[in-house]
């Protein structure tokens, strides 16, 4: 008989339960009125005198055991209610969280960097707090160049050298500064012109500037690379380069893509001819390469810019460019995409 006691200490120390009916079960088993203590309690008289005090200890020893048990379960349960209220039932399904979605002009920047990356270009990026030097004079903009004006600036304070970088170019710069030809980057980020904010145009917005230096590279090869561009993005490739003024790029050219005219959208987006601009580019002034230390008669190179923001609307059909700044969920949540 004492072995059995034995046997039903092990047992009860080996249990535990956080539901509250089996640690009731549990009570009534081993301390109800009809329970195995007072079972065994009932049993002592018939245990022989020699066993009597062995029996006696170990059956105390159940009593103790089953007792604490019930307590330390009990209390485990209450704490658990606790939690509960605090934390509401912790048993429910959580809540759907929501998908988010790429922003739209994140969408586009990805796209425009993929497919430059499938022809060996890689991505530099730089301070959008800038310095005049890279920003305006190594771009071949001295103090005083009136093309400074076609780019109204934003200064930092009063100190005319610390500005919002106008355009990604100063990335170009710094890039050419510290990197060696061969040269094929591409800068995409945030710019800053001091423009008044309507539906077609923003104090800040985002480009894409493009850099290619080597040997002997030449303006068919710029237009060959543009035309890959156009075709990949927006599966047009009837691309013309009309001539243009940019101080770093000599010569240079603005960038239409032929959008086509089957639809009304089509009319009004090109009002009416067909053309979309899309870009600046040209071949990299020998200028440029020299403030940025790079040998002139020995490298050459293009470079081109565009507006990311203007891409988008061109692509989603977005008749504000205010919206992409808004952050308006609404709008937000129809760009759901793989990029
Ligand atoms: N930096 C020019 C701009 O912001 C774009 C450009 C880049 C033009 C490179 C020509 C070559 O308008």
């Amino acid at each position: 008989m004492i072995d059995q006691l034995k046997e039903h200490i092990v047992a009860v120390e080996g249990f535990t339960s956080s539901k509250a009916e089996e640690i009731e079960a549990f009570r009534i088993k081993y301390l109800g009125k009809k329970g195995l203590l007072n079972h065994f309690f009932a049993e002592f008289k018939n245990v022989p005198p020699d066993q009597k005090k062995e029996f006696g200890q170990t059956i105390n020893l159940l009593k103790h055991s089953a007792t604490e048990k019930v307590s330390t379960l009990k209390e485990a349960l209450e704490e658990r209610k606790g939690e509960k209220t605090q934390y509401g039932d912790l048993t429910r399904p959580g809540e759907p969280l929501e998908l988010g979605a790429r922003h739209p002009i994140s969408i586009v920047k990805n796209q425009i960097i993929e497919i430059f990356s499938r022809i060996g270009f890689n991505v530099s990026e730089g301070p959008e707090i800038e310095d005049d030097w890279h920003n305006f004079t190594a771009l071949n903009l001295p103090e005083y160049h009136p093309a400074r004006d076609m780019q109204d600036t934003f200064f930092i304070q009063t100190d005319p050298d610390v500005l919002l970088r106008t355009h990604t170019s100063s990335v170009q710069v710094r890039y050419m500064e510290t990197h060696k030809p061969p040269i094929r980057t591409i800068s995409p980020g945030r710019v800053y012109r001091n423009e008044a904010i309507s539906a077609r145009s923003h104090c800040f917005f985002h480009q894409v500037e493009g850099l290619y230096i080597d040997t002997d590279v030449s303006f068919a090869d710029l237009k060959q690379t543009l035309q890959f561009f156009t075709t990949e993005l927006f599966g047009k490739s009837e691309i013309r380069l009309r001539p243009s003024y940019f101080p770093f790029t000599e010569p240079s050219a603005e960038v239409d893509v032929y959008w086509g005219l089957e639809t009304e959208t089509d009319y009004k987006m090109t009002k009416g001819t067909g053309w979309l601009e899309i870009m600046g580019c040209g071949m990299v002034d020998p200028n440029v390469l020299e403030n940025c230390g790079i040998d002139s008669n020995k490298y050459s190179g293009f470079a081109f810019g565009m507006g990311i923001d203007r891409i988008a609307l061109l692509l989603h059909q977005i008749s504000d460019i205010r919206l992409l700044s808004e952050n308006d969920i609404r709008f937000l949540e129809q760009f759901r995409s793989s990029f």
